[in-house]
């Protein structure tokens, strides 16, 4: 499988912090906020990654990034002219897909939980059809909302509806079989102008062919959009790494417990961050820990 990280927009709701800066470089307590859902691409197991922002953030998503080779991984890069909507990273992104399985994740999106690296693994097996989650949120209007029948079915999902049919939020994370390119150029913008993520998962509900998974109350999904919620991504992330002495979405850690860089390319990425970030990697390094431990 495949991912993409969308990494694009405006950030006008971040205005002024994102008039030079894109939004998915800002800092969520220690690291840049594209980190969180790179981690989760890692945990998933996916390691061809694609990047698509603005063209003029483009070249700083590549300065930090590099070509992935860092850790394991291999980065593509690729410009959206105009933020089309959600569903055009499938158009943005056709050849690098080249009809294979592809999971996409929101760049502000994050997500930290009991059980997530393996619910992401299973559901990055997938050939047919597609996988979204759910999670409830007390604000379901701000986004694709999902309602069920008492089996647990979903009946119908719904863009910021008025009227929320449920408290169940559709976070930006999708795993797509590779009828996902043809579905995204069938579709209609919508009255906000974009192609919408909720009108290809509506496809899939319509052929027989889409499962909602919960996320459960155990996992947080957090979203840092405006100036409130990113300055409660960074407590939360801070809060919890100071309590359990591990981080939070490293990638160079997680490339390390799943094999794809050894000790020495640890360390010698470790001393170059002369910081906790650093010491922490550094001590990885000793303590030999299992690999379910601190990780996501
Ligand atoms: O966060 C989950 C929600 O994301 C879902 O529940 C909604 O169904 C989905 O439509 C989306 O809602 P948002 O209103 O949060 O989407 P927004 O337009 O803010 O875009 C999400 C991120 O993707 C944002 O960081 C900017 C980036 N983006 C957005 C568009 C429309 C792009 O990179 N390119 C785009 O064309």
């Amino acid at each position: 499988m495949k991912g993409i990280i969308l990494a694009g927009g405006r950030g006008t709701r971040l205005f002024p912090l994102t008039t030079a800066v894109s939004k998915q470089l800002l800092p969520v307590y220690d690291k840049p906020m594209v980190y969180y859902p790179l981690s989760m691409l890692m945990l998933a197991g996916i390691r061809d990654i694609l990047v698509i922002s603005s063209p003029d953030a483009l070249p700083q998503f590549r300065s930090l990034l590099c070509d992935g080779s860092q850790w394991g991984l291999r980065f593509a890069y690729a410009a959206q002219a105009e933020p089309r909507g959600l569903a055009d990273a499938f158009l943005v992104g056709r050849d690098f897909i080249a009809d294979e399985p592809v999971c996409l994740i929101l760049g502000d999106n994050i997500f930290f939980g009991h059980g997530l690296p393996n619910q992401l693994r299973r559901a990055a097996q997938l050939t047919e059809g597609a996988t979204i989650f759910a999670y409830p949120v007390r604000d379901p209007q701000r986004y694709g909302v999902v309602e069920f029948d008492e089996t647990g079915r979903a009946l119908s999902i719904e863009e910021k509806p008025k009227h929320p049919r449920s408290n169940y939020a559709v976070p930006g994370i999708y795993f797509y079989d590779q009828q996902v390119v043809g579905i995204a150029a069938g579709l209609q913008p919508s009255a906000r102008n974009e192609i919408e993520i909720t009108d290809v998962n509506n496809v899939y509900l319509s052929r027989g062919q889409l499962s909602v998974e919960a996320l459960g109350r155990g996992v947080a999904w957090l979203d840092a959009g405006t100036h409130e919620t990113l300055l409660q991504a960074g407590g939360f992330i801070q809060a919890v790494q100071d309590r359990q002495g591990m981080m939070i979405s490293c990638p160079e850690e997680i490339a390390y417990r799943l094999g794809y860089i050894d000790a020495d390319e640890v360390r010698r990425q470790a001393l170059v961050i002369n910081n906790q970030y650093g010491e922490y990697l550094l001590l990885l390094l000793k303590e030999n820990l299992p690999f379910h431990r601190g990780v996501a």
